[in-house]
């Protein structure tokens, strides 16, 4: 007997991790929501590991304290030890920061650092941000043409972030070299990243050392005296601190500015609905419309790390210990069940508890200065160059294609010549 209305099978899983995935991992995240919405997959590392992809299973599996941070509960065989590619399994000193512990490690080092770099140290850092902004743009504003990730999302987070902890100025360029070493490389050859690590590593305990004689009025000087029931960072503690805040804070920043300004790139009528709201001196659509760009293609496309410290369960799935759990931001971010209309960009888009910030306890401590940079970067270049346009067709365009950080490999553009 003919059947007139067949069931349409459901369409094959989707392959991860591969080039059309870094592309765009959109559709293969729909799809995992809908059929596996807590999937164990076998990462390119080889390791195996659950990803999270619903919106309400994301927020509760960030906020599930018997989710560990600390790699050690990771049951990985022996064998395999320090090959994952898991941060922090090496246990150099500079791994010991706060999204590789648990309470109460991490409550009394978060508590600490809070004191230092409050909202207020990041309002008040607001007219350099601008003024850092406005000398990247100088640079290149008379070509009439720039690559938007190395000329200017690179290297404005890790100049903000240099002296926001107080890095003189003569050696800021020395952790830019490092830092690009980190982010071109991540992933990839050690030999390059480790040298560049243990470059760091070596620079921050000097500076801790000498602002620890000499402190200033910066953040690592405030995060040496800041002290809590009586308790001090160690100088290790200290140069952790700095390295998560420079490690955090650099990539994500960069991916911000660059997935941002291509989604105004690509949503025209959205770009011009902004560009007249800053003209109209408003800034109300550039606070909404960064957090969309957060939702919609945010810098961070899988939460850091976390591990089963007991059996449980998520999303009807059982979870073993030891297991690897990781969150995906943005399959969260993008589900029906929790936003109206997911895949389309909406700059004045109101009920936006986006998750691009993490959740729980290690929810983003630099979301201030984040939105800081983020909002100056973008109405600054929207401002200033106001024909901005992209110089290549998107599909010339390459995503790095990391598991943690989704983000542009360049991003040519082209504007009238001032
Ligand atoms: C944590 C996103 C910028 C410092 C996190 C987490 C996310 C995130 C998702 C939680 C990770 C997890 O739970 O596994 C972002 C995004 C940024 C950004 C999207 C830019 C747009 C920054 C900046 C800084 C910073 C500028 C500092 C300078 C941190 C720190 C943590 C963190 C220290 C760890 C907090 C903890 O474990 O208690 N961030 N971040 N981030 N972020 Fe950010």
């Amino acid at each position: 007997m003919q059947d007139n209305n067949p069931i349409p099978p459901a369409p094959p899983a989707p392959e991860l991790f591969t080039w059309e995935f870094a592309t765009d991992p959109y559709p293969a995240y729909a799809w995992l929501r809908e059929h596996a919405p807590v999937h164990r997959t076998r990462l390119p590392s080889g390791v195996e590991a659950w990803l999270v992809t619903r919106y309400g299973d994301a927020r509760q599996a960030l906020a599930d304290q018997r989710l560990s941070k600390n790699p050690a509960h990771h049951d990985e065989p022996a064998h395999a030890k320090g090959k994952t590619g898991i941060p922090g399994e090496r246990k150099a000193e500079l791994m010991t920061h706060l999204l590789n512990i648990d309470p109460p490690d991490h409550t009394r080092l978060r508590r600490l650092v809070s004191k230092a770099f409050t909202p207020r140290t990041v309002a008040q850092f607001a007219p350099r941000v601008q003024e850092l902004t406005d000398r990247l743009i100088d640079a290149f504003e008379a070509e009439g043409s720039a690559d938007l990730i190395h000329e200017f999302a690179f290297p404005l987070p890790i100049y903000a972030i240099c002296d926001l902890l107080g890095v003189p100025r003569e050696d800021q360029d020395d952790f830019r070299d490092w830092a690009g070493m980190m982010i071109r490389h991540g992933g990839g050859p050690r030999g390059g990243v480790a040298r560049s690590v243990k470059k760091m590593r070596n620079y921050l305990a000097e500076l801790i050392h000498k602002k620890r004689e000499n402190p200033g009025d910066d953040l690592i000087s405030r995060l040496i005296e800041a002290s809590d029931h009586g308790e001090h960072l160690t100088e290790n503690e200290a140069a952790a601190m700095a390295f998560i805040l420079l490690f955090a804070g650099f990539e994500t920043t960069v991916n911000l500015i660059g997935n941002g300004m291509y989604a105004l790139l690509r949503n025209p009528g959205q770009r011009e609905r902004l560009q007249e709201s800053l003209a109209a001196g408003e800034t109300g659509l550039l606070e909404t419309g960064v957090e969309e760009l957060l939702r919609y293609d945010g810098p961070v496309e899988m939460a850091t790390w976390r591990f089963a410290t007991q059996p449980l369960t998520l999303g009807g799935q059982d979870i073993a210990a030891g297991d690897p759990v990781l969150v995906v931001l943005a399959a969260a971010d993008r589900d029906p069940a929790r936003f109206s209309g997911p895949d389309t960009l909406d700059l004045g888009r109101k009920d936006n508890q986006h998750l691009g910030y993490g959740h729980g306890i290690h929810y983003c401590l630099g979301a201030p200065l984040a939105r800081l940079e983020g909002q100056t970067a973008l109405a600054t270049l929207l401002r200033r160059l106001p024909d901005l346009r992209l110089a290549v067709e998107p599909d010339d365009l390459r995503w790095r294609g990391g598991l943690i950080m989704r983000g542009l490999r360049t991003l040519p553009v082209e504007f009238t010549a001032s």
